[in-house]
Order: C-alpha cells, then sequence, then structure tokens
C-alpha cells in the first residue's frame, strides 16, 4: 500500500478509526520497520531513581505540589544491582530516569553511578533526568550515557502552555534548546509526545510528527496520557477521548513515525501497557523496537506514579522482566540480546 504521509495525510490517518484502514497502515509500517531497523526489539531495563522533582507539570502525579505521594530516592548500590540484573539477563541496555534535580549532590551521583557501572558491565547507558545546563550533559555524557531521553510533551506551544505553568522553570523555549544542546553534546537524542491530551487535536499530532522529523531525533517514545487525580489537569477529564481510542492513536502515531522516520528507535510504552495489558505488543506490531522493563525496587515502585494504575506495581525486577519476555517469547517476536541496540539512524548521521 503506498501511504502518503504530507500533513493533510497524516491528519486523516490520525482521523482514521476503521479497523480495516487502520490495520493496512499497521501492516505497512511493521513491513517498513523488518526492512530498516530488522525484527528484533531491544530491551532497556528502567530504573526509576527518584521522583524528587522541581517541576510542576499540570499533568503529572510526582509533581513538586503532589504532597500525597511520598518521595524517594534509591541508593548508588540499588542501582548498581539493577544494572547487574539487566546484564545478566541479556539486556543491552539501562535506562536512569528520574524526577528532575540541579542539585550538585545529585548530579555527582549521577556521575558515580555512570562510571560504576561502566567499569563492571558493558551496558548501554539512556538518561531520563530532565532539563540540565549544557556542562551537566557533558559531564554525564564523559562518564558514560550516551543517549538521552527529554519528551516535549507537545510541540505546539500554546497547547505546551496549557499543560504546564507558563513561568520560567516550565519554558518551551528552555526544552528546545536542551534537545538541541543534547545532540551538540554528542548524545543520541530522544523526544516523544503524550497522547490525547485535553485540548489537543488530530493537527497538533501530525505537528508532532513532522517536529520529530524536523529535529532529525534518534529515537522516541510517545504514549497516551492517562489522567491522575492528584494534578490540575484532572479537571478537564472530561474533555478526553475514551482510554481504548487514546490507546489506538498511540498505536497510529507509532506507525506514522515509523514511516516518516524508518531507521529511528520507536519504544512500546509503559502507558499503553496501563490501557491494555497487550498495549506494548500492539505498538511492536505496528512499528516499535524498543521495550522498557521496569527494573525499579518493588519497595519504591508505587510511589513512581506519574499516572494512576501504572502496571508492575508490587513486582521486582525478576517478574518485570520475565512478564515481558514470556509475552515477546509467545507472540513470536526475536529480542536483541546483548546488545546496545543503538539508533541506526544515529549511526548513519555520523
Ligand atoms: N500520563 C501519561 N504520561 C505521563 N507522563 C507524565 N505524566 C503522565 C500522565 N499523566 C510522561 C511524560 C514524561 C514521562 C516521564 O512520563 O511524558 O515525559
Ligand atoms: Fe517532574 Fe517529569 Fe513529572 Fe514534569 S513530567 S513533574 S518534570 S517528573
Amino acid at each position: 500500500m503506498d501511504i502518503r504521509l504530507d500533513r493533510p495525510s497524516l491528519i486523516s490517518w490520525l482521523e482514521e478509526e476503521r479497523p480495516d484502514r487502520l490495520a493496512e497502515l499497521y501492516e505497512a509500517a511493521y513491513n517498513t520497520k523488518l526492512s530498516t531497523v530488522g525484527d528484533k526489539v531491544y530491551l532497556r531495563g528502567l530504573v526509576e531513581i527518584s521522583n524528587i522533582c522541581r517541576k510542576n507539570c499540570l499533568y503529572c502525579g510526582i509533581r513538586r505540589d503532589n504532597r500525597n505521594t511520598g518521595r524517594y530516592e534509591i541508593s548508588v548500590d540499588n542501582v548498581l544491582d539493577a544494572a547487574e540484573f539487566a546484564f545478566r539477563d541479556g539486556y543491552g541496555s539501562l535506562v536512569i530516569q528520574g524526577g528532575e534535580r540541579m542539585d550538585r549532590a545529585f548530579i555527582d551521583k549521577i556521575t558515580h553511578i555512570l562510571k560504576e557501572i561502566k567499569k563492571r558491565w558493558p551496558l548501554g547507558i539512556t538518561l531520563s533526568l530532565g532539563e540540565q545546563s549544557k556542562d551537566v550533559y557533558r559531564e554525564w555524557f564523559e562518564a558514560g550515557a550516551h543517549r538521552y531521553l527529554l519528551r516535549i510533551e507537545s510541540s505546539d506551544k500554546q497547547l505546551y502552555e496549557r499543560i504546564h505553568p507558563v513561568d520560567p522553570l516550565h519554558s518551551y523555549r528552555t526544552r528546545i534548546q536542551a534537545l538541541k544542546d543534547l545532540r551538540d553534546c554528542g548524545y543520541q537524542v530522544g523526544t516523544g509526545v503524550m497522547i490525547g491530551l485535553p485540548f489537543q487535536n488530530a493537527w497538533n499530532l501530525a505537528d508532532d510528527l513532522l517536529f520529530f522529523k524536523k529535529m532529525d531525533i534518534d529515537m522516541c517514545g510517545m504514549g497516551p496520557y492517562l489522567e491522575h487525580s492528584g494534578t490540575p489537569l484532572y479537571s478537564y477529564r472530561h474533555l478526553l477521548l475514551p482510554k481504548e481510542r487514546r490507546l489506538e492513536l498511540s498505536v497510529t502515531m507509532v506507525a506514522l513515525l515509523r514511516l516518516l522516520m524508518p531507521d529511528i528507535n520507536i519504544a512500546a510504552t509503559t502507558a499503553m501497557q496501563a490501557i491494555d495489558p497487550f498495549g506494548r505488543e500492539k505498538a511492536i506490531m505496528a512499528g516499535a523496537n524498543v521495550l522498557m522493563p521496569n527494573l525499579t525496587l518493588a519497595e519504591v515502585r508505587d510511589e513512581y506514579q506519574i499516572y494512576q494504575n501504572k502496571p508492575g506495581a508490587g513486582e521486582d525486577a525478576a517478574i518485570s522482566s520475565s512478564i515481558t519476555e514470556r509475552r515477546l517469547r509467545e507472540m513470536k517476536i526475536p529480542i536483541g540480546r546483548d546488545q546496545w541496540g543503538d539508533s541506526i539512524h544515529f549511526s548513519r548521521r555520523h
């Protein structure tokens, strides 16, 4: 099937709801994936290092002003244990994610962790720790991180400003600059958006896809928006699409992005799994090639509730990873064992 990817065509795909048409789109995207990045899914063990955050994003359950969540920070040893688990289980890489903090103690701790991991195991390391200064990006890169995820959340400035406080701490321009700084520092750069936000329409989503293309990103992680009752954006829940449609739109976004940027890495995200136990697998069958099983300690997992009913509560690393792997085996989806699974798009640019 010949699929057009100009802006009007993207918009009409994002308004499409006929299952047979969507199935054709997903199949075309899957075939593109096979012929560019291959059939393998790469695993990144996810460690949610801390839920302490200086920001106040209006949608997020661990925002600074949410006093109903306990705050935690895991120890260096706990991160190293997760890294060892990832390595022994044949994951090529690790993602270290956490709330945004700029204090020197935190920055030093991350630098130390990166160096310790690199001394012990040949793991690839992705960071997802929010906006930092360019010096800090550089410090972490030199310590061994080589990929960075920073979602733009929405590429539309107006929409961005409806889902964040409008103040210097939550500036759209700073976010764009951060993506450029990360690229300058040598990282493979990933970004992404939430799908099915209040006030968001198919045009916004089409523009998000074109934004990814214009920014020439190497990786993408995006997923459905899920309302959290402890956040300001919850008061707009009457504007939301049904959850199943938010998931379907997310899978459609994955497929369109695979066609638009055939050789980047695209993640099947946990928020998809929160709506449907097979949500991530649906994304894989529509072009996604990266999965991030949660390796965070069972004791603190429940506190990392960026949205409610996040899957994997109470599971430990061994359980989460064996569930993911069994599912992939059942679906005959091969895993890229012991490989970093870098973005082919990035290597081609260099
Ligand atoms: N629903 C879905 N995704 C969310 N995130 C934060 N809050 C929510 C929510 N309520 C996503 C953001 C952020 C990532 C860490 O989690 O996109 O970048
Ligand atoms: Fe902090 Fe990220 Fe949540 Fe915003 S989305 S409040 S930066 S953890």
